[in-house]
């Protein structure tokens, strides 16, 4: 059975009062809850997902099982992020130990041109974020059709079965209404489709989201995941799917075509692997920037004694930032689809580089972003707030593990649903390089090397991480949504269980900082950082001010406990639920 109390010794074990820098209102750290179980255990964002999850462990599944179904399921009930019109990456762990990586990254239209979001001057506009044409090509239903044929157990059909039941019809939560904010309700309005599925007429005729505690029904979307159920990847990349994918794209200008859903592939490649602090860490590779972003952070901070520095205190934070704003630099300049350019990634990923770097650091001082790496670019606000991907973290009962993000890129994706088939398209496109020096819509700015060309992967932050124990044990299993800020909240919540001996309701809660080369400015949790650490950083020359104005994340993390019990929990930013047995 699940339980639900906080055992006085989960995770490494530790008491805040040991965090001096701890603020000691912060609501966060009211609502810890983490999850024992003995056997098996699935975090996700939402309590019908974690459902589907723990039935399919329950009856034998393993963790890719489980992944595949809680997919499905998660495209359903959590439409703004959960997906199949999107794409992802999974780290999956066999009960022997061996971890593949599958990437299943969207890619570039066959007709997507280097400038096609180019209008005059350096103004986008919005057509790499809303509607047809900010749609790449979905990776998310080969990703995991093909990572249940190599790794699955279940029979498909029983994986798709729990989300066509869902999409038949659920009970609206507070969660799920919250998914609708006043702007994403306008952008869904530009949509007749969209409007007719996500905001059904009132009884005074006007479109709006359901209400709590209406049933909510998707009648396309249950047919669309039952040609899926019924013929594999077959059922969205050919026959009525496809058909009806390809005449959206036709009404709204898109330029995804039959040809590009027919010829997509997922690749598995090997995952990104470093030590920290005698701890395995494995992450995502290349296409997503992700685990190679959180090696050279790490590498980087390897060089310091962090667990001697105060938690939060402004030494601390200073070095997080100047170990980000060096891997940021390097992220943004060399990473990409490692299928259409030549990356240094060993080099980048080594441990000697990571030395190298950290020596470049003042302790007394903040370098300047301008100072660190390429210099041609110009700088901008960071305003991605208001995002949505999704991570799923899964342990089975055989020792079995999977991390997986997910993502339509923003909320909802391009906003555009496909006529008769009842799913969300994603705005990938917004990923990759519009324009050398100028920020993408999560503050990014990032290098000629991720410009857009055919059938190329946009460079991604997703980080999917697996970190093992001194002995090669199953350790961590986390992951995040939140655009740029995903790896460095995946980076502190291992940093926070490793240096720091937090448990990992307490990692989890922590109030987050970040940054990300540019824009120069270290952003932290409103509330995050007390009056007296905000005043040490801008003593050594970091800028402050500005700061984000929400909170961001919404990490999914299960830790292996030594006697072999797992502890997990779902980041109360945004209440996600954790579920084990
Ligand atoms: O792949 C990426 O890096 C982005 N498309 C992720 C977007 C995201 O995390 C939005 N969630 N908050």
């Amino acid at each position: 059975m699940s339980s639900y109390v906080i055992p006085p010794d989960a995770g490494r074990g530790s008491s805040l009062t040991r965090f001096t820098h701890w603020p000691s209102d912060w609501s966060d750290s009211q609502h810890a809850q983490i999850v024992s179980s003995a056997d098996g255990m699935v975090a996700t964002t939402d309590r019908y997902a974690s459902e589907v999850g723990l039935e399919v462990l329950r009856a034998g599944g393993n963790a890719v099982d489980t992944a595949v179904a809680v997919s499905f399921a998660l495209a359903v009930v959590n439409p703004e992020a959960g997906n199949i019109g999107g794409g992802g990456f999974m780290l999956a762990r066999s009960p022997d130990g061996s971890v593949a990586s599958l990437d299943y990254r969207s890619k570039a239209p066959g007709a997507a041109t280097r400038e096609m979001f180019l209008g005059s001057g350096v103004d986008l506009g919005d057509r790499s974020v809303l509607g047809h044409l900010s749609v790449a090509v979905p990776g998310a239903v080969a990703g995991l059709w093909d990572s249940h044929r190599a790794l699955g157990s279940l029979p498909w059909p029983d994986l798709l079965e729990p989300a066509v039941s869902l999409a038949r019809g659920f009970r609206v939560s507070e969660r799920f209404v919250a998914s609708f904010p006043p702007h994403i309700v306008e952008g869904l309005l530009q949509f007749p489709e969209s409007a007719r599925v996500f905001l059904p007429r009132r009884e005074d005729g006007e479109p709006a989201p359901p209400r709590i505690g209406d049933t909510f029904s998707q009648p396309d979307l249950a047919r669309t995941l039952e040609r899926i159920r019924d013929r594999g990847a077959g059922g969205f990349y050919g026959g009525k799917t496809a058909d009806l994918f390809v005449k959206e794209m036709e009404r709204g200008g898109g330029i995804v075509t039959r040809a590009d859903l027919v010829d997509f592939t997922t690749a598995w490649r090997d995952p990104v692997r470093f030590e920290y602090q005698g701890h395995a860490v494995l992450s995502m590779p290349l296409s997503s920037s992700g685990g190679a972003t959180l090696a050279m952070a790490c590498n980087i901070l390897s060089a310091f004694s962090l667990k001697d520095l105060p938690w939060h205190g402004a030494e601390h934070v200073h070095l997080l930032v100047e170990a980000w704003r060096r891997a940021y630099a390097d992220r943004n300049h060399y990473l990409a689809d490692p299928e259409f350019a030549e990356i240094p990634i060993e080099l980048l990923i080594s441990s000697q580089y990571g030395a190298d770097r950290a020596r470049t650091i003042c302790m007394e001082e903040a370098t300047l972003s301008s100072e660190v790496g390429p210099d041609d670019v110009t700088v901008s606000e960071f305003d991605g707030n208001g995002a949505h991907t999704t991570h799923i973290s899964i342990v089975d009962p055989m020792g079995g593990a999977v991390s997986l993000t997910t993502t339509l890129n923003t909320w909802y994706g391009s906003k555009v649903v496909v006529t008769g088939a009842g799913f969300l398209l994603n705005n990938e496109m917004d990923d990759f390089t519009a324009m050398p020096g100028i920020k993408n819509f999560f503050g990014l700015i990032q290098g000629e090397v991720n410009s857009i060309e055919p059938g190329k992967r946009m460079l991604s932050a997703m980080t999917p991480t697996i970190v093992l124990t001194p002995g090669d044990d199953l350790f961590l299993v986390v992951g995040t949504p939140g655009g740029a800020t995903i790896t460095t909240t995946v980076l502190q919540v291992i940093s926070n269980v490793i240096d720091y001996g937090m448990d990992l309701a307490e990692a989890v809660n922590a109030p987050r900082v970040h940054h990300q080369h540019l824009p120069d400015r270290v952003e932290c949790e409103p509330g995050g950082l007390p009056e007296p650490v905000l005043e040490g950083l801008r003593a050594l020359g970091h800028r402050v001010e500005g700061c984000k104005k929400e909170v961001w994340g919404d990490v999914q993390a299960i830790l292996a406990q030594p006697d072999g019990s797992l502890s997990g929990i779902s980041d109360p930013r945004r209440g996600g639920v954790t579920l084990g047995f």
